[in-house]
């Protein structure tokens, strides 16, 4: 084997953080999971927020959900951290914002939920086209499976706000919905 062919062979590209990678991550792309992974984050402080709004009511049902869906969203934060590390990225992370919480209603209160998870599924539509139009297809395959749960937050949350909304802040009602979430 001549020298040119053994550089050639042992060329390999490595990311910012120092570790080998097969394919580089597109800078643009990785913005956009950096401000996804932003996302993720507050919702885990929001959705922490939530639940002490509704442990101070004596809800525990509805602080149970809530507290479930807080470290749900922590491990989604994580699950794009430790990508972003497989594809030999820093992984940079950004100032939250404070979380709401004040609420006029639960209904409001679940209104906000439900656009918050709208809002993450839209993020990850958008990472998942530039990945397809990049043919980044690693990062499709990592998408596929958090894009699918997510449909489901959107539905469960759907679920939940259409209860809220039929019990129209009566207690008795509000109790029962309470009760069926801490089931969950
Ligand atoms: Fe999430």
């Amino acid at each position: 084997m001549t020298e040119n062919n053994l550089k050639t062979k042992n060329l390999i590209n490595f990311g910012p953080s120092g570790r080998a990678v097969a394919q580089p991550l597109d800078t643009q792309l990785l913005e956009n999971f950096f401000e996804h992974l932003t996302m993720e984050r507050y919702a885990n402080v929001q959705y922490f927020a939530i639940y002490l709004w509704f442990q101070e009511r004596d809800l525990n049902g509805f602080a149970s959900y809530f507290l479930n869906e807080s470290m749900g969203e922590m491990d989604h934060a994580r699950r794009f951290a430790d990508y972003l590390i497989a594809r030999g990225q820093k992984v940079q992370l950004k100032e939250l914002d404070a979380p709401i919480q004040e609420w006029e209603s639960i209904e409001d209160l679940i209104s906000f939920s439900f656009n918050m998870e709208a809002d993450l599924t839209s993020s990850l539509q958008q990472l998942y086209s530039i990945s397809e139009r990049l043919s980044d297809t690693r990062s499709n395959v990592f998408l596929d499976p958090i894009v699918e749960a997510q449909t489901k937050s959107e539905d469960e949350f759907a679920n939940i706000l259409g209860k809220v909304k039929f019990a129209a802040n009566q207690p008795s009602a509000i109790l029962l919905i309470d009760s069926d979430l801490n089931k969950k």
